[in-house]
C-alpha cells in the first residue's frame, strides 16, 4: 500500500471480509499517546495527507480514526490516561495572534476530514475533549467505550472551539447542549453523550475495537460509489431546508439507475445471490 507515512499517524490496512467489495477498511492512529495525542501542526498535515490519500485510492472503502493507547510510564511516572485525542495542542497557542490563528484553522484537516467522501467512523477510547470532540463530529460515526469523556473546554482556556463544534456539534446533539457543553466547559460520560446523540455506540472497553471494526467491515463490503452518493444526500440536510433536500434526494436517487451498481444491487436481490459492485 502506498499509504502515506508518519510518526504521528499510523496507518494501518485491514481486507475487506466479503465477496462484494473487494478493498480495504484503514486505521489510522493519531500517535502522541504522552501527549494524550494533542493535535500539533505535525498531526493536522498528516490528517490532510491521510484524507486525500483515502479519496484518491479506490481500494480504500472505510476509514477509521482513533487515537493511540498509553505507552508503558518512565519508571516512577504515573501512567497517563487512555484518549482519543485532548484537543489542539495548547502549547502552540503561546504567542499567537488572530492572524495567525486564521491561517492555522482555516480549511484545517478537521475540515478535509469532514469533506472526505468515503464513510469515516471515529473510535473513541477516552478523552475526547475540544478538537478530540471536533474530529469525532468530523466523522460520520462515532463509537466510544465506556471510559471516554468528551468535552468542549475551550471556555476555560479564554476561548470557543475553532474546529467547528460551535456548528457540527450543534447539529449532532441541538442548540441548548452545545450551549451548556461549551458554556460550562465539563465533561460528560460516554454514556451521556449516547443518550444526547453526540456519539452513535457505547461500547465496554474491550470490545470497542471489534465492534468497530465489524461495522467498518459491514460498510466496506457496500458499493462506494452509491455510499459516496448517501453520503453526499444527507450531508444535503445540514445547508438546505426541507423542501430543497427533498429535492436533491429525488435527483441523487434518480441518478442512481443509471448506475452500474443500482443493476448489480436488483439482479442479486432478484436471483437471490450476493452483489459483486462496480464502484459505479
Ligand atoms: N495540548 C497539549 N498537551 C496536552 C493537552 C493538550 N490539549 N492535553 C494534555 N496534554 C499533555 C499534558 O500537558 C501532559 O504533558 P506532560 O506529561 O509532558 O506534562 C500530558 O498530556 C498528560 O496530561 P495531564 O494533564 O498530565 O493528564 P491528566 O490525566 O492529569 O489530565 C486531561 C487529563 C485531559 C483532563 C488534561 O490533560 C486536560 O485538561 N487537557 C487539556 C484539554 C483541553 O483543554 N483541550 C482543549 C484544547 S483547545
Amino acid at each position: 500500500m502506498d499509504e502515506p507515512k508518519s510518526d504521528v499517524l499510523l496507518i494501518e490496512t485491514f481486507p475487506t471480509n466479503n465477496d462484494s467489495a473487494e478493498g480495504f477498511v484503514a486505521i489510522a492512529t493519531i500517535n502522541r499517546p504522552n501527549k494524550l495525542n494533542a493535535l500539533n501542526a505535525e498531526v493536522m498535515e498528516a490528517i490532510q495527507q491521510l484524507c486525500k490519500w483515502v479519496d484518491n485510492n479506490d481500494e480504500i472503502r472505510c476509514l477509521v480514526i482513533t487515537g493511540a493507547k498509553p505507552v508503558e510510564p518512565e519508571e516512577g511516572k504515573r501512567a497517563k490516561p487512555n484518549s482519543f485525542v485532548a484537543g489542539a495542542d495548547i502549547s502552540e497557542f503561546v504567542g499567537m495572534d488572530s492572524k495567525a490563528t486564521k491561517i492555522k484553522f482555516t480549511n484545517n484537516a478537521v475540515e478535509a476530514l469532514w469533506n472526505v467522501a468515503k464513510p469515516t467512523i471515529a473510535m473513541i477510547d477516552g478523552f475526547a475533549l475540544g478538537g478530540g470532540c471536533e474530529i469525532a463530529c468530523s466523522c460520520d460515526i462515532r463509537i466510544a467505550s465506556l471510559r471516554s469523556k468528551f468535552g468542549t473546554p475551550e471556555i476555560n482556556l479564554g476561548l470557543i472551539p475553532g474546529y467547528g463544534a460551535t456548528q457540527r456539534l450543534a447539529k449532532l446533539v441541538g442548540y441548548g447542549k452545545t450551549l451548556e457543553m461549551v458554556m460550562t466547559g465539563e465533561m460528560i460520560s460516554a454514556e451521556q453523550a449516547s443518550k444526547i446523540g453526540l456519539i452513535n455506540h457505547v461500547t465496554t472497553n474491550e470490545n470497542l475495537h471489534e465492534f468497530t471494526m465489524n461495522m467498518a467491515m459491514t460498510i466496506a463490503s457496500k458499493s462506494n460509489y452509491i455510499l459516496a452518493t448517501a453520503k453526499r444526500t444527507i450531508k444535503a440536510a445540514l445547508n438546505n431546508s426541507l423542501d430543497d433536500g427533498i429535492a436533491i434526494e429525488a435527483e441523487e436517487f434518480a441518478a442512481l439507475f443509471d448506475s452500474k451498481d443500482q443493476v448489480e444491487g436488483v439482479r442479486a436481490f432478484m436471483e437471490r445471490s450476493k452483489p459483486k459492485w462496480h464502484d459505479c
